[in-house]
């Protein structure tokens, strides 16, 4: 069963069924405020951070799912429904959600009348606009009854849900004309307020939820709703929320726009009054005048869609395959800026409340991102950056609002520091701006610290080589990119987590074949920067280390068919064919191979080989195998995960691209993008019940072979797969890769294909590049021309700003 479609033209999915198999969302806003939406329209708002500044209220993992939103009502007669379907659920004549680039647009139809919203939070605008069009589709006049609903969250999200002592007492709103203010704590040591408004008279509203709702009904029957009639009520204390009442009547064929704006304000200390106890509300009118007219909405929508047109426009494909087109042009496109924006903070899987951006999750998410908007990849990576240690170890975590390292979660994941490596020359790669390696950047955010950034790069090489195990190989700290590989972590304690739990790091043998591969890979990149600055005796310094690595991966990593995972707390092997589980794992045999170890040897194609045999299935490839079946403490949370699920042999999306990368350093493009294709959301859209997460983006995990149902997914949107795939699908298969000294075109694609076509904005200049495979083979430039004229070897280096040219590659 199908419960949408892809529409290309407009850039949307479109939901035909709002009974999806899970609640499939959208994100709108790009900068400071932003919002969670779902094709029933449940969801929430926060200004720049999900945990400490959170609009409205929303219960996860509720019963019924995905409760809480910005609703309508319409009472007309005795039916009450909702344009979105939820939460009355009434049966709707038609529903339609479209999500498009950060806006959705829901419509109900139901006898003769039809409600459409469009939601979106304008260009740099503190503010969610809800454009309500009413339409009278019947042939006779109609006259009904229109309710708002929103809640209110008290700010802080986690407090918000379990210290009820204090807020029932805490809340306190104003309503002059049609707006509702929320001012909960404004009086105190909050600066800033909410406000929802509608753009016409309205005759009632209501502010209390208890009133509006009734103690003993849900969100599906408010009891003002069934009565048809609001209670002017003002909240104090309780549950503060928002509601307006609008009497509307239209003639036949008659329509009418509501526009709500539900935003945040912020005021300046000696600002913060109009008068004694009334807020001062300029701000709040400001941004209500300008979008209070539909003709004020449209051109901010357009401007929405003009920028996401020029986001889009960097990296446009024509393959021939609508599915592989909408997947580069448009959706993971989209993904990598919402992972950007949100690390992995805020979702229908992450609370908003957990976790904030991730040191190794952040800068991953730049591969993905920073072509869209390297201004804004530049401020993050200094930010990131700003969290490390003086002995490059990193705090593994920061808060957005803050920018500072959280302390709960500390440090000590020893694959860290590289990814600063990888986020740095990803940025230079992509603007060849260098002047961002000569920024002063602070340590543990501390300015007094402060060292070059090209410094922090050298100081994150280093800590990997100083920090190395009995076999030469990296020691793993508390985890590597493996979260639950935690081999240091012995916890007998069910309340801890498995990270934070104490640490027995020192004097532990245990060592990570992943940081092995990882280290070498961004070594290059580290070893290529210090050649283009001159900085040749670093270089020389950097390139023996990584050549050490090299060896002590084939002396210590090998194990006679594939590289080995790890070696733990006592020196014993992990990921070998002398365990009875977990023999073999997905992330050392991606980097390692990725890295090219040991391939005159034939190791890479060994081990890739033992993938495909062990790890390849139909819905993608599983992270280890066999799956663990007993807990085995000396490796954390690993097996804590029954098979098949999580980083216990489920399938983790972020990984598979490494082995789709290492497969065309091989060549091997057939088997390359078949392992692309088994992820890709374009292309198992059929599966969709089964998937269950949406459609049109990338989940973290796919339930594997030993799993209960395999191929259903969890934990959509916020994932570092999102980047990992773009990077394998652009970079590596087609092969169109930022260099430091220009654009690099290596593509490995499968033998059938003739071709494909790429636009590709670089540095200021156009490309437009024509790939052509006459003789039907995987990998291997035979020649490029720019505009007719031959070049030598595959790089085309750095052209003339604002030009244009054409690029033709001929394979084989
Ligand atoms: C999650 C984490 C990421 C980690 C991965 C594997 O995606 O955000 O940091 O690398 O899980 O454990
Ligand atoms: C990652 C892993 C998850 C683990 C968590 C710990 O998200 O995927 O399994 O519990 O990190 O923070």
């Amino acid at each position: 069963m199908k419960y949408g479609h892809f529409d290309d033209d407009n850039r949307e999915y479109v939901i035909t069924n709002p009974a999806t198999p899970f609640p499939w969302i959208n994100y709108l806003g790009n900068e400071d405020f932003f919002s969670l939406i779902s094709n029933t329209a449940g969801g929430y708002s926060f200004y720049k951070d999900a945990k400490f500044r959170r609009l409205n209220r929303y219960r996860y993992n509720n019963v019924p799912m995905d409760d809480g939103g910005r609703y309508f009502y319409i009472k007309d007669g005795d039916s009450v429904w909702n344009p979105g379907w939820k939460p009355s659920k009434t049966e709707l004549d038609k529903y339609e959600c479209r999500h498009g680039m950060n806006y959705t647009k829901i419509k109900g139809e139901k006898n003769g009348i039809s409600a459409e919203v469009l939601f979106f939070v304008p260009l740099n605008t503190w503010a969610e606009i809800q454009k309500v069009t009413l339409t009278n589709t019947s042939n006779e006049a109609k006259k009904f009854k229109f309710f708002s609903y929103n809640e209110w969250a008290l700010w802080n999200a986690a407090s918000d849900m379990e210290n009820f002592q204090r807020n029932f007492n805490t809340g306190e709103v104003e309503v002059e004309d049609s707006v509702i203010y929320h001012k909960t704590e404004y009086r105190e040591r909050r600066n800033h307020f909410a406000y929802y408004s509608v753009n016409t008279e309205i005759d009632g509203f209501d502010t209390d939820r208890e009133t509006f709702v009734g103690l003993y009904n849900s969100h599906e029957k408010p009891q003002v709703v069934l009565a048809g009639q609001p209670e002017n009520s003002m909240a104090h204390g309780w549950s503060p929320i928002a509601s307006h009442y609008i009497e509307v009547e239209l003639n036949p064929g008659e329509a009418k726009d509501l526009i709500f704006v539900l935003g945040y304000v912020e005021n300046q200390e000696d600002d913060k009054w109009e008068s004694k106890g009334v807020i001062n509300k300029t701000k709040a009118k400001e941004v209500i005048a300008k979008f209070n007219t539909t003709a004020k909405v449209e051109v901010a929508f357009e401007e929405l869609r003009a920028y996401w047109d020029d986001i889009l426009n960097v990296f446009t494909l024509e393959s021939g395959d609508d599915r592989l087109d909408r997947q580069v042009n448009i959706w993971n496109q989209y993904q990598c800026m919402i992972t950007f924006n949100f690390s992995r903070s805020a979702s229908y899987f992450e609370s908003g409340i957990g976790r904030g951006m991730g040191f190794r999750d952040s800068n991953q998410d730049l591969l993905g991102f920073v072509h869209q908007a390297p201004d804004r990849a530049r401020q993050r990576v200094i930010d990131i950056a700003s969290t490390q240690f003086p002995d490059g170890g990193c705090y593994h975590q920061y808060q957005p609002l803050t920018k500072r390292g959280n302390d709960e979660v500390g440090g000590g994941f020893n694959d860290d520091p590289m990814w600063l490596i990888l986020g740095v020359t990803s940025y230079i790669k992509e603007s060849g701006d260098y002047t961002i390696l000569d920024e002063m950047v602070p340590f543990d955010n501390d300015e007094s610290l402060s060292q070059t950034m090209f410094n922090h790069l050298t100081i994150s090489f280093n800590h990997v080589i100083n920090n190395l195990g009995p076999n030469k190989l990296p020691l793993i700290g508390r985890a590597d990119w493996n979260d639950c590989l935690n081999l240091n972590c012995f916890s007998k304690d069910p309340n801890e987590s498995f990270q934070t739990t104490e640490n027995n790091s020192e004097g532990s043998k245990a060592e990570s074949l992943m940081i092995a591969g990882l280290f070498v890979y961004y070594g290059r990149d580290y070893i290529e920067l210090c050649k283009v600055l001159n900085k040749n005796e670093e270089a020389t310094r950097a390139q023996k280390e990584v050549d050490a690595m090299v060896n002590a991966i084939k002396e210590n990593g090998w194990d006679g068919e594939w590289f080995l995972r790890a070696y733990d707390f006592y020196g014993n092997k992990i990921g070998s064919k002398e365990n009875e589980e977990g023999k073999i794992f997905i992330e050392s045999n991606g980097w390692c191979t990725m890295a090219s170890i040991g391939a005159e040897e034939g190791m890479c194609e060994k081990a890739l080989d033992s993938v495909k045999e062990r790890l390849d299935t139909k819905y993608g490839i599983v992270l280890n195998n066999p799956a663990y079946t007993k807990y085995h403490i000396e490796m954390g949370e690993i097996s804590t995960y029954p098979p098949g699920y999580k980083e216990n042999a489920g399938i983790f999306c972020h990984n598979n691209p490494w082995i789709m990368i290492g497969e065309t350093e091989l060549g091997r493009g057939d088997i390359a993008y078949d392992y692309y294709t088994k992820i890709a959301p374009a292309f198992i859209e059929d599966i969709q019940e089964l998937h269950k997460t949406e459609p049109y983006v990338y989940s973290q995990m796919i339930a594997g072979k030993d799993a209960f149902k395999p191929g259903e997914a969890k934990n959509s949107w916020l994932t570092g797969t999102a980047a990992w795939n773009y990077a394998a699908i652009t970079q590596h298969i087609l092969g169109i890769r930022p260099a430091l000294q220009g654009l690099l075109i290596d593509p490995c694609i499968p033998t059938k294909w003739d071709g494909f076509k790429v636009k590709r904005k670089f540095r200021g200049y156009t490309l437009n590049i024509e790939v052509q495979n006459p003789n039907h083979v995987s990998k291997g430039v035979r020649e490029i021309t720019i505009d007719g004229t031959k070049i030598e070897g595959n790089l085309i280096p750095v052209l003339t700003e604002g030009k244009e040219y054409d690029v033709i590659v001929t394979l084989g």
